[in-house]
Order: structure tokens, then C-alpha cells, then sequence
């Protein structure tokens, strides 16, 4: 592979030579297309160890290691003593073994003396103490001072390494995650909140604050608030949170590209779900996107996982990487049960299906001191390999094989399921039903669309939505005035767009609209929300897709228009609901717009998502996937490319709708026999 690799990349350095002065080729990537990856820390061990690690990787087909992004300490032992030969070191070394390097900044972890000479850069906690220094992320996200520190060490490291060849990307410091509540970033917030609304007057109108007397008379007023506030603080505090984390981003972003040369691409390790910031916000600065995908407790959920890797694509709309996984299991959860041998490589092959151009495992070896002790490694604290070891390898043995055949190919969806952090937060803040959890209801429309259709979109609603024959909004509580024109243009330009329970009851402010749900929406759904019902009891609904039980939420419509069609009804329960639309749907031109007020429940949700394709004009990918099967589907570049796995604990067989190249195991096929775990690569 590495030999091809390079007989490649002569091949190219020999067509690069302009015959004429023609612009350079760009910058041809050093890496396979999938990437096996390890999360090393040289800084923890002797120089003379390193070569043996190095080795270990290479046999397990590693192909990039992860460095630095804790090591401050280590990169500047006191202030403005840079110590980087070691890290040099460690890149060439790398090199020989044929193993590229991704940089990581080493902001998420200051130094002691940093914190004991600048304290004003330690972050404060809500309850208004100061953090300190002794685990991570104790540093004030807003922070000038700090940021001033984070931009110097991320200079040094961008001028010594921003064109070494062994180095193929930058990880922006760690997992984004704590804010900080001092009286600094209160005038931030303040300041940035007077930059947003101009006038006080303005700001009160839009928040109502005439409600409790919180009508403010001087910016200086205004109190950070996160949990139970004014709906429209609440919003704007999220909105600051996220513009803060992006410009702290920025900071050391821009030194990086000053620097560094444009093949090494630069982006963050993000947190799937995680919504303590706008990850839309967050992500448009950077190349791409990556996440850590963790599963803590239990055994993987291909649907819920493969969700979330959807998610992460659909931050830049383009593949992604995961920056992080978990070599069997993890230290930090409840119960840290080892995933079932052959379930990392199944996890592996799940984000190379929705997407990932890398999997990362973290980490490379146990520490021997430090808080995470406990965690899954592929070396012991001895080491030498544990048993997972030789499952990775497999992995990148795997990655090695199916490389060529993915190279160039992403996830190509007929469907998009629209997710909005503005919408989360605000019925997060306000359940009503504390069961109803936005996540929850994006997933029982993902499950049955997602088995049908091989694959969707997880985009922004302000998204592009013309290339897609089907979009759903489940949960779209608050839409921005941008996101009811871009709804709107989709379903006037002939699409299908469902909406789903919650979606249109709030403005940009968080308020509530003067209209019932969908809100602005209304005249083009012909339809309303009458009244929303938070359920003790189960509901029945039948109709078009059958009969089922709802549960949580319950929405009573009403049709305003004649030619609103009603999909689906509730039975009797409790009397407001008995006998009304559950679901509607109108024709507006070659599109529709349905919305549906029920739950899709486990008897409901398959029938109403083959009505969905349908109205769409989508075909089932294929019809009659065995249950427990898990389908991924990339294209690209005339290349259709099937990846199947067996979650269930028996063998499954699957007949393909016509023969096709088996890439792991060889030769052509018309039907494959998986064991539980088992993957399947077919082109
Ligand atoms: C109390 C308060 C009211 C209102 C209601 C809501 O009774 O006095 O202002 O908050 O609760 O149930
Ligand atoms: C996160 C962090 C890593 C490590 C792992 C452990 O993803 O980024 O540094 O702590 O968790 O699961």
C-alpha cells in the first residue's frame, strides 16, 4: 500500500512539472484514503521507546497519530521556553514508519505556571468560584490573556511544522466544552448583546421584558442566564457561547494558515449531540469536521451512531473524520463494559459508511499515572498489545483493502433531516414533557427513512434544500426568518417537506410566534396546531399508516384550508383530542407540506415513512433487508458502493439486487452470509 502510495506520488511529481507556466497541481493528499489513526503521547515516554510503538502501529496498519494536544507542559515548560525538537523527534520518526501526523494545539490543557502568573485566565465556575489548575479545560474561553497565550504557542508550533511533509492536519485544541461565567465575560455577553440589538428599547420589546419587570434600562443590567431565564437570554447567552467558541477557534486558526501550507488541513474534535454551542456557528471556519464518537455504557447502536456521524457530515456538508473512538471501552461512564469482539471493527466500518474518511483510536496506550487509568488502549501499560490490538489491525487491513474503491465517494442523500440547535435549546429549556427529548424525535423519523433509503442528510435549515426529494423538520421549533424562506422556496420548487411535532411555535427571539404552529408556515400548510398535549396516557392514532399508540405529545390540528388532506386521526382519550387530525397534508404545486402532530411510534413509523418516500418519489434501496442488518450507501465518481453489517446475534443473509464485487473477501456475489458483527464491502 505505502509503495503505491509513493509510485503515486512520482507519478504526480513528475506531471507537476509545468511544461508551460501552468498553476501547480494542487497539493496531493500523503495519505490512503481511510486512514486507521492512534492517539499518541510521545511527551509521556522515553525517546527510546518510541521507535518500538512506532513499529507496533505500522504493523497494525496504522497510518496517522494524533500528538501534542495536551502537552503544553511539555512544548513550553516555562514562559516563552519553547522546547519543540522533541516533537520534531517524534514527526520523523513517525516518517520512517510510514505513519503521517496530525498536530493537536495544546490549549485545552494550560500549563500550571501559566494559570499561577495570568489567574485571570482560569475560567469562572457558575456558582462564582474560580476553577484551578490540576485536570483540563480550566481556562476562560473568552479570555484575552488567554487567547494571547493559546495564538503564541500555536504560532510556534504553525512556523516550525506548517510545511513539514509529515504533518497532513491541525486538531484546534479538545472536544469544546466549558464556558465561563466572571464578570468579564458578562460584559462580553453585554457588549456583544448591544452590537446584536443596537437599542435597550429594542432589546425589551423583542424579549417582553415588561413581563416579571425585567425591563432593563443599562446593558449593564443584563444577567448571564442558562438554565431558567427569559426564553430570549436564554438564546442569546447560547448564541454568544458559540460565537465566542468560534472566534476563540479563529484565534489560533488564523496563525495556523499564515503558516501552514494548505494540504494540512485544519479542524476540531466536536462531540456528536453535544449542544453547549451551535456547532453550524462553530464549524464554517475550519476544512473539516471531526467527532469523538464514544458509546460509554452498553453496546452500539448502528442507527443512533450513524446518525450522529450524519450530524458531524452535515456540519460542512462533506466528509468527515472521527478524531476519536474507543479501543473496546471507556473509563468515564457508568458502567465501562467491553464492546463484544468484533464490534470495534463493526463500529469502524459504521463511520467509514456514513462518511468518515478516519477512525482514531484513543489512545494508543495506557498512562501510567493520570485520571484516565482505566480506559481501552491497543497497548497495555506493559507495552505490548491487548487483545483489541489485532481487531484494529484487522480494521486497517480492511481500510487498506476498501480504500481504492471508496476513494473519491461520500454519502449522496435523496432525504434531509433538518436539525437545529436554536430549536433544541429551546424545547430543552422547556419540555413540557420532561420525557420528550428533540434527539428522541429526530430518531423515530431517521429509523424507518433511514433502513428504506440507505442513507440521509443531517443538515442546518438554512441549509441548501433543492437537491433533496424529501425533507424532514422534526422538531423545528423556532424558525429564523431565513429558514421560513428557504422552507418555503423548497416546497414551492416542487419539494416534499414534513414537519414534524414542536416545529414553527417560536421566533428568533424564542418567543412565541403570533400565530399557532407552524407559524409563519401556516398559510402554506393550510393547517394548525389547535392546541399541543403534554400525555400521562398513551393516545391511540389510525388512518393512512395504520393504527398505533402515541405517547409523550399529542398534537390537535385543524385544517383551514379545503384542500388540506388528513393523513391520520386520534382515538378516544381525552376528550379535546378524540376523533381530530393527527396528521394533514396539502399539494402546493408539484410539492407538499405535511405536518405531523402524533408521535411515529413503533407500529406507525415504518408505514409513514414508506408514504413519505413514496410522495417523493424515492425507491427503497433494498426492500426486504433482513432485521438487524444495517445498510450504508457511498457514491461518487460513477462508484456505488453498498456497506452492510449484522447487528443481530445470528447469522443473516442477504440477497443483493444483482452481483457484486465482494471487496474484503474477494470474488463476485448475488448474496452474502454475515455473522453477528460481520461487514460486508460491495461494489
Ligand atoms: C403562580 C404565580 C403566577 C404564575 C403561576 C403559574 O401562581 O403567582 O405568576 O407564575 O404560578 O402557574
Ligand atoms: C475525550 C478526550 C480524550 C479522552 C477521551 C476518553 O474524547 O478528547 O482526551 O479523555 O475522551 O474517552
Amino acid at each position: 500500500m505505502i509503495c503505491k502510495r509513493l509510485q503515486f506520488l512520482a507519478v504526480l511529481a513528475i506531471l507537476s512539472v509545468p511544461a508551460f507556466s501552468q498553476a501547480p497541481l494542487p497539493p496531493q493528499p500523503r495519505t490512503p484514503p481511510l486512514l486507521l489513526g492512534a492517539a499518541w503521547y510521545p511527551e509521556q515516554w522515553p525517546e527510546s521507546r518510541w521507535d518500538a510503538d512506532l513499529s507496533l502501529m505500522e504493523a497494525a496498519h496504522i497510518h496517522f497519530v494524533r500528538v501534542g494536544e495536551f502537552a503544553w507542559s511539555t512544548l513550553e515548560p516555562s514562559e516563552g521556553n519553547y522546547q519543540l525538537d522533541w516533537l520534531e523527534h517524534a514527526i520523523r520518526l513517525a516518517e520512517k514508519h510510514h505513519i503521517a501526523v496530525v498536530l493537536g494545539t495544546p490549549s485545552a490543557a494550560p500549563p500550571a505556571w501559566l494559570t499561577t502568573k495570568y489567574p485571570e485566565t482560569l475560567r469562572t465556575l457558575p456558582d462564582g468560584r474560580k476553577d484551578q489548575h490540576g485536570n483540563r479545560q480550566q481556562f476562560d474561553w473568552s479570555d484575552p490573556k488567554y487567547r494571547e497565550l493559546a495564538r503564541i504557542i500555536a504560532t510556534k508550533m504553525a512556523e516550525r511544522f506548517g510545511h513539514d511533509p509529515n504533518v497532513i492536519g491541525w486538531q484546534i485544541d479538545n472536544e469544546y466544552a466549558n464556558q465561563s461565567y466572571g464578570e468579564a465575560d458578562r460584559i462580553r455577553f453585554q457588549d456583544w448583546l448591544k452590537a446584536k440589538y443596537k437599542t435597550l428599547d429594542n432589546l425589551n420589546a423583542r424579549w417582553t421584558t415588561a413581563y416579571w419587570s425585567e425591563t432593563y434600562q443599562d446593558w449593564r443590567q443584563i444577567p448571564i442566564e442558562e438554565t431558567y431565564g427569559n426564553p430570549g437570554l436564554l438564546l442569546n447567552w447560547k448564541q454568544f457561547v458559540s460565537d465566542e467558541w468560534r472566534s476563540y477557534q479563529k484565534n489560533q486558526l488564523d496563525v495556523i494558515r499564515a503558516h501552514a501550507e494548505p494540504r494540512q488541513r485544519i479542524t476540531t474534535n466536536m462531540m456528536g449531540w453535544f449542544d453547549a454551542y451551535d456547532h453550524y456557528t462553530v464549524s464554517q471556519d475550519l476544512d473539516f469536521t471531526s467527532w469523538d464518537d464514544y458509546v460509554g455504557s452498553g453496546h452500539l447502536d448502528p442507527v443512533r451512531n450513524g446518525a450522529t456521524h450524519d450530524l458531524t457530515r452535515g456540519f460542512l456538508r462533506k466528509n468527515f473524520w472521527v478524531m476519536e473512538t474507543q479501543p473496546g471501552m471507556v473509563n468515564w461512564s457508568a458502567d465501562n463494559n467491553m464492546l463484544d469482539k468484533g464490534e470495534v471493527r463493526a463500529m469502524a466500518w459504521n463511520a467509514i459508511g456514513h462518511g468518515s474518511e478516519a477512525v482514531e483510536y484513543w489512545q494508543w496506550r495506557s498512562d501510567l499515572n493520570g485520571q484516565e487509568e482505566y480506559h481501552g488502549t491497543l497497548l497495555g501499560a506493559d507495552g505490548t498489545p491487548v487483545p483489541v490490538y489485532y481487531e484494529a489491525q484487522q480494521v486497517g487491513a480492511d481500510f487498506d483493502k476498501a480504500g481504492p474503491v471508496l476513494a473519491g465517494t461520500t454519502v449522496d442523500s435523496q432525504v434531509a433531516i433538518l436539525q437545529d440547535y436554536s430549536s433544541r435549546w429551546a424545547v430543552n429549556w422547556q419540555r413540557h414533557n420532561k420525557a420528550f427529548d428533540p434527539i428522541d424525535s429526530l430518531l423515530s423519523y431517521y429509523r424507518p427513512l433511514h433502513r428504506m433509503a440507505g442513507s440521509i442528510d443531517i443538515v442546518a435549515d438554512t441549509a441548501p434544500l433543492s437537491r433533496y426529494k424529501l425533507v424532514v423538520a422534526p422538531a423545528l421549533n423556532l424558525l429564523t426568518p431565513d429558514a421560513v424562506k428557504n422552507l418555503e422556496a423548497y416546497v414551492r420548487g416542487g419539494g416534499h417537506l414534513v414537519l414534524g411535532q414542536r416545529s414553527g411555535m417560536k421566533d428568533e427571539d424564542n418567543g412565541l410566534n403570533p400565530q399557532r404552529q407552524p407559524g409563519p408556515l401556516v398559510d402554506l400548510l393550510g393547517a394548525r396546531v389547535e392546541q399541543f398535549y403534554a400525555l400521562e396516557k398513551t393516545v391511540p392514532v389510525s388512518g393512512d399508516w395504520g393504527a398505533g399508540e402515541n405517547a409523550i405529545w399529542a398534537e390537535q390540528l385543524g385544517s383551514l384550508k379545503p384542500d388540506v388532506q388528513v393523513l391520520m386521526r386520534y382515538g378516544k382519550s381525552n376528550g379535546w383530542l378524540d376523533g381530530q387530525p393527527a396528521a394533514v397534508t396539502r399539494k402546493v404545486g408539484q410539492g407538499t407540506i405535511t405536518y405531523i402532530g402524533m408521535e411515529l411510534s413503533s407500529e406507525t413509523a415504518a408505514q409513514a415513512a414508506k408514504w413519505m418516500l413514496q410522495q417523493a418519489g424515492i425507491a427503497e434501496t433494498m426492500p426486504g433487508l433482513p432485521e438487524g442488518v444495517d445498510l450504508a450507501v457511498r457514491t461518487g465518481e460513477g462508484k456505488r458502493v453498498l456497506i452492510l453489517t449484522n447487528y443481530a446475534a445470528e447469522p443473516r443473509t442477504i440477497t443483493l439486487p444483482k452481483p457484486m464485487e465482494n471487496v474484503l473477501e474477494g470474488g463476485t456475489v448475488q448474496s452474502v452470509t454475515l455473522p453477528q458483527y460481520g461487514v460486508a464491502v460491495l461494489k
